[in-house]
C-alpha cells in the first residue's frame, strides 16, 4: 500500500474479541429440525453457533470486547474521543447502545458517541468514520472506539435459523497503529433492496434468503468495480494476487466461498480486457483449469479466517472482523507487512471494498485478542437449553463466574435496563 508522504497513517490499533459463554453445534440443532446435517456441514459449512443466554445483550457483549481492546491495548479510556457502536440488534429505538458502553467503560464526558445502522455494513461504516475523523485532526492525539455487537435471531425453524450467532468486537482506530495500517482507498456500492430486514415490531429477522445472496454477490461487484476505480491507474491489479487474504463478511462460511469465486472470476474478466495481468491469466490457463486454480485461491486466501465464523455463526455488524482476529491471531508472523482485502456487505444493502497493511510488528497485538482461549472456554449446550434462552420475554439474570464478560443485564425495571459490571472482567 503506497501513503503519500503527508497522509498520516492510520489503523487499527488494537482489537478485541468477545464470545458468549455458550454453544449450539448444528448437528444437533438438525436433527431436532429433520434436516440432514451435511446440509448444514457442507452446504452452509457451519458447524456451531454461539448463543447469548438471557443477561447478554449488545451492549454487554460490546462493553465486554470493548473492555478487551483497552485492557489488552493498554489503551486508557480517556484516551478515547469518539465511541461508535454499530449494531443492528438495539436495545432502545432512541437510547443508544453506545451511551450505555461509554458509562460501563469509564469514557470521558467529553468523547462523541452515538450507534450506527445499516444491518451488517455498520461495523466498517463506523471504521471508515473513525479513520476519516483521525486523518482530519479533528481526533487532536485521541483514538476511536468501534464496537460492532449483534445477536443474529431467525425465527424457529426456519431454514435461516442456522445461520445465527452473537459475538462482538471492538476496534480501536489511531494514528500509528500496532496491527493494521487502513489503505484511504475504497470501493462502495448502495442500492435499495428487500433481501433482509427487521420490522420494529419483530425480534427475529425477516430474510429472502435466495435473494439476498444474488444482492450480496452483486454488491461484491459494485464495490469492486469502484475499488478498481480508485485505484489510479492499477485498476486492472488482479485483487487475488495482491493480497495475502481475503476476509469477507461472513454469514456462513460457504458465503464466502461463493464470494470470493465471484471475485476470481471477475478479476480473470478485467485480467482478459486490459491484459494487464497476462502471467496470472496464463499460469491459470496453462493448468487447463480455471476452477481448480479458484479453488487454490479459496484454500490459500479465504479458508484460514473462517474458523471463527464456522464455530460462532453470523455476528452480523461483527462478523468480517471476527475473520480479522482469528488470522491476526493464527498467522500474525507470516502476515507481517502483507496486505489483505476486506469486503463488507450490509442487507438494505451498502457494501464496501478496502485492504489494510498488517504492520511489521502486530503479532504483539494479535497475540492478545485471545479467540482460541474464548473458544475453549465455551460450553455446549442442547437444544432444550437454547431455546429456553432465546424465548421471548427472558431478560436479565445473575451469572455466575465465566458466564459473562465485563457487563450483564441485571433485569429490566419501569421500561430501563439496568446493567451491572462483573467483578471477574479481563
Ligand atoms: N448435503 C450437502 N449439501 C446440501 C444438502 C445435503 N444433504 N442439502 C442441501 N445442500 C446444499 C445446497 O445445495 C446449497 O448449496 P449451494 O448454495 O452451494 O447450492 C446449501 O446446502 C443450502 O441449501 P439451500 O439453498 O436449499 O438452503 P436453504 O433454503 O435452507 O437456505 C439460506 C439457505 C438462504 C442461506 C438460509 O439459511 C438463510 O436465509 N439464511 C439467512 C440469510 C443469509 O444469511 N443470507 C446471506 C446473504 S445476506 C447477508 O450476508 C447479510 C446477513 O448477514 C444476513
Amino acid at each position: 500500500m503506497k501513503h503519500d508522504d503527508s497522509q498520516t497513517v492510520v489503523g487499527i490499533d488494537q482489537l478485541g474479541l468477545y464470545l458468549p459463554h455458550y454453544v449450539l453445534s448444528l448437528d444437533k440443532l438438525a436433527e431436532a429440525r429433520g434436516v440432514p446435517p451435511e446440509k448444514i456441514s457442507i452446504g452452509l459449512g457451519a458447524q456451531k453457533m454461539a448463543v447469548a443466554p438471557p443477561w447478554e445483550d449488545t451492549v454487554t457483549l460490546g462493553a465486554s470486547a470493548a473492555e478487551r481492546a483497552l485492557a489488552r491495548g493498554s489503551v486508557a479510556p480517556d484516551e478515547i474521543g469518539l465511541l461508535l457502536v454499530a449494531t443492528e440488534t438495539a436495545v432502545d429505538h432512541a437510547k443508544p447502545v453506545s451511551i450505555f458502553l461509554h458509562e460501563l467503560l469509564g469514557l470521558p464526558s467529553n468523547c462523541r458517541t452515538f450507534e450506527l445502522k445499516h444491518a451488517c455494513y455498520s461495523g466498517t461504516a463506523g471504521v471508515m468514520i473513525a479513520a476519516d475523523w483521525v486523518r482530519s485532526g479533528a481526533a487532536r492525539g485521541r483514538k476511536a472506539l468501534i464496537v460492532a455487537t449483534d445477536i443474529a435471531r431467525y425465527d424457529l425453524h426456519s431454514s435461516a435459523e442456522f445461520t445465527q450467532g452473537a459475538g462482538a468486537v471492538a476496534l480501536v482506530v489511531s494514528e500509528q497503529p500496532r496491527l493494521l495500517e487502513l489503505d484511504p482507498v475504497s470501493g462502495v456500492f448502495a442500492s435499495n433492496v428487500y433481501d433482509f430486514w427487521r420490522p420494529l415490531d419483530r425480534r427475529e429477522a425477516l430474510v429472502d434468503g435466495k435473494f439476498s445472496l444474488d444482492c450480496y454477490l452483486a454488491a461484491l461487484d459494485g464495490a469492486v468495480a469502484d475499488y478498481r476505480a480508485g485505484l489510479n491507474g492499477s485498476g486492472g491489479t488482479s485483487l487475488t494476487e495482491r493480497y495475502a487474504a481475503m476476509l469477507y463478511h461472513t454469514p456462513f462460511p460457504k458465503m464466502a466461498y461463493k464470494a470470493h469465486l465471484r471475485l476470481f472470476e471477475r478479476d480473470r474478466a478485467v485480467a482478459g480486457t486490459d491484459g494487464t495481468n497476462g502471467a496470472h491469466r496464463s499460469a491459470a490457463d496453462g493448468n487447463g483449469d480455471l476452477a481448480a486454480a479458484a479453488e487454490r485461491s479459496y484454500a490459500e486466501l479465504v479458508e484460514p479466517s473462517l474458523t471463527l465464523a464456522r464455530l460462532v455463526g453470523n455476528t452480523y455488524t461483527a462478523s468480517l472482523y471476527l475473520c480479522l482476529a482469528w488470522i491476526a491471531e493464527q498467522r500474525a508472523r507470516e502476515l507481517a507487512g502483507r496486505e489483505v482485502g476486506l469486503f463488507s456487505y450490509g442487507s438494505g444493502c451498502c457494501a464496501e471494498f478496502f485492504a489494510g497493511r498488517f504492520t511489521g510488528s502486530c503479532a504483539t497485538a494479535a497475540r492478545s485478542i485471545g479467540a482460541a482461549e474464548l473458544l475453549a472456554s465455551r460450553r455446549e449446550i442442547d437444544v432444550e437449553q437454547y431455546e429456553a434462552f432465546t424465548c421471548e420475554g427472558s431478560a436479565g439474570g445473575t451469572p455466575g463466574r465465566e458466564e459473562a464478560g465485563a457487563a450483564y443485564l441485571a433485569g429490566i425495571r419501569d421500561h430501563k435496563r439496568l446493567y451491572e459490571r462483573t467483578s471477574w472482567s479481563s
